[in-house]
């Protein structure tokens, strides 16, 4: 646990959220909505397909689905651009309201740091580097530019925020978590809450949320998960271990309002917890009192044990309201009518789904016939506007964590004669984005629209002074300052699983060649999460955690000539090269720099 002082440094007081609407007082119209539908029409609310699947676009009023998602690269056939999306996610729309009952689409997509799936949208830090901010307001800022960004394209749900509370870095989602800390978690959870639903969800520009991964996505133990090593594993933890660790970010987003909640891959001492009824019917929905509906994650329903039926009656029965079914969605729906007519899925149990899903519709506004379902088109005027780059450039500087610093190194000067600025990363939109960056596990070079490092430093320097670039560090010449940006290649979810996390050896060399040359080195680290930095520690005068900071390169640069002096504070420990496991809490973890350390100017 970490110490108070630790937590008042954790999290900026934040602004008390408006109560909005609870979900439970448009019941009555839900009823009678409810009291008219035909099993058909209720069957299809509780299916999400992802569009790209779809046999046709007329599925979705063929099986009156009541909801879509663009998944990981779930692009538009006509290209991946505002417009493209656009008429996308408004033909089907369309398509929806043509029904007999004209119930519009949720239309859902992992907007986790921006609107992060559309080429041009502000691409915001990811969370583990809004975590060591420590700035619950920001991060609402964030989140509130980032519903808009989404309601420009007519979606409007978010499969966000994730309030993991990673235990292991070797996780790949661990960039994915604001903190290893519940106590930032759950601060800066209901903040993303707070922003993306703002103060109700009728508000044009909210969106509906959805927490996740419920519960205990970030405790698995390492090598007991397949085919990865820790995603999609085993938490092997006592329950008062679960609910102190794992937990926290649910009881306040729930609070906050939230509208949707996402049950997690994993299992909780071996039994998956999207079949688990005292996980997500006794916890979540009765001691929590939550009144949205649960979503399933993608096809991870086919992982509980049995033929699909059985998983269907296991995972509805438990308390899941709708199921994430990227492709078999006519399989889902035949098979789960089969349920509800057999009486293995009580008509109760699909009521009551209905009854969460349908509330969650009437708040937003949706069911309102005088209010179109379609995209708000003139948001596309501040779609990735300078203004909210200008926000994320914020984010940025906030969020940089200087772990060294020494022969006065930082901050750098504006007018020096020659910078050389070297490595990988340094004019890599792509690496400084990380994963779920326009493709679902991300992309090395220029994905979308951003400032690189490099090009952040040209635009801050002195009109005289020279800026070097190289990748391996040659050609610093005469520059008395060489700065290094290095680190992790995009990747997400288990792809990202990785049991060695030294830097790669063209990184390393990179400092090695920059230290030779007898300039300052400053090594800048993009990782999606604490990385060995032991074999460049020493010969950098200086270095700075930069994590993955989206497109706002500016705010590296902000941090390094001073126009920003550094706060961030890291939110997890960065343990030595030396650790004999990287879970949190286990003997054998060394620590590097602790929980909270960050220096400043
Ligand atoms: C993914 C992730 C989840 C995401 C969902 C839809 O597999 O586990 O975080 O929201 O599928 O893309």
């Amino acid at each position: 646990m970490h110490s108070r002082r630790e937590f008042l440094v954790a999290c900026s007081v934040a602004p008390i959220a408006a109560a909005a609407a609870p979900l439970n007082s448009f019941d009555d119209q839900v009823r009678r909505i409810l009291a008219g539908m035909t099993l058909d029409e209720k069957l299809g609310q509780m299916a999400q397909p992802d569009q790209e699947f779809l046999k046709s676009p007329d599925d979705v009023k063929n099986y009156f689905l009541g909801s879509l998602l663009s998944g990981g690269d779930s692009d538009p056939r006509a290209g991946n651009g505002l417009a493209a999306w656009t008429d996308m996610i408004d033909g089907y729309q369309k398509t929806a309201i043509g029904t007999r009952l004209q119930i519009p689409i949720l239309y859902g997509i992992d907007a986790v740091h921006g609107h992060n799936n559309v080429i041009g949208a502000t691409i915001f830090p990811h969370n583990i580097g809004l975590g060591a901010t420590r700035n619950a307001v920001l991060v609402e800022r964030a989140a509130r530019i980032t519903s808009e960004e989404v309601r420009a394209t007519g979606a409007n749900w978010v499969f966000a925020p994730c309030v993991t509370v990673p235990q292991d870095i070797r996780w790949g989602r661990t960039y994915e978590g604001f903190s290893e800390s519940p106590d930032v978690v759950k601060v800066l959870g209901e903040a993303a809450v707070r922003g993306l639903q703002r103060e109700s969800l009728e508000n044009p520009l909210a969106v509906l949320v959805c927490v996740k991964h419920f519960v205990g996505d970030g405790g698995t133990a390492w090598g007991l998960s397949k085919p990865k090593m820790l995603d999609q594993g085993d938490t092997r933890v006592d329950e008062a271990t679960l609910r102190r660790v794992h937990l926290p970010g649910y009881e306040t987003t729930v609070k906050a309002g939230a509208g949707t909640i996402m049950p997690s891959y994993s299992s909780w001492n071996g039994e998956k917890v999207s079949g688990s009824e005292k996980l997500m019917t006794g916890i979540l929905k009765n001691e929590l009192a939550f009144q949205g509906f649960l979503i399933s994650d993608y096809a991870a329903i086919d992982q509980l044990p049995g033929n699909y039926k059985q998983q269907i009656t296991r995972s509805i029965n438990a308390g899941m309201d709708m199921v994430m079914i990227p492709g078999k969605y006519i399989e889902f729906i035949t098979t789960l009518k089969q349920c509800a007519q057999d009486g293995s899925v009580p008509m109760a149990r699909i009521d009551d789904a209905l009854t969460r899903i349908l509330r969650t519709k009437f708040a937003m506004g949706l069911m309102d016939a005088k209010r179109s379902p379609l995209a708000d088109r003139s948001l596309h005027n501040s779609f990735g506007s300078e203004g909210h780059r200008a926000v994320a450039r914020e984010c940025v500087r906030a969020s940089l964590v200087v772990l060294k610093n020494e022969n006065q190194a930082l901050p750098l000067a504006k007018n020096a004669a020659h910078i050389h600025v070297a490595g990988k990363s340094a004019d890599d939109l792509g690496n400084q984005c990380g994963g779920w960056t326009i493709r679902w596990q991300g992309a090395s070079g220029r994905p979308t629209d951003g400032t690189t490092v490099l090009e952040a430093v040209q635009r801050a320097v002195a009109p005289k002074t020279r800026v070097s670039s190289s990748i391996d560090g040659a050609g610093v010449g005469d520059a008395k300052v060489a700065i290094a940006v290095i680190g992790e290649k995009p990747y997400a979810e288990g792809m990202g699983d990785r049991a060695d996390l030294h830097l790669a050896p063209e990184d390393v060399a990179t400092v090695a060649r920059l230290k030779s040359s007898g300039a300052k080195v400053i090594a800048v680290i993009l990782s999606g999460r604490p990385v060995f930095i032991e074999d460049v520690l020493a010969q950098a005068d200086a270095v700075v955690a930069a994590w993955l900071p989206g497109s706002e390169g500016d705010g590296v640069a902000d941090v390094l000539f001073g126009k920003y002096r550094p706060t961030g504070k890291l939110s997890f420990t960065w343990p030595k090269a030396s650790s004999t496991t990287l879970h949190r809490g286990d003997t054998g973890y060394e620590t590097l720099f602790e929980f909270g350390w960050g220096l400043s100017y």
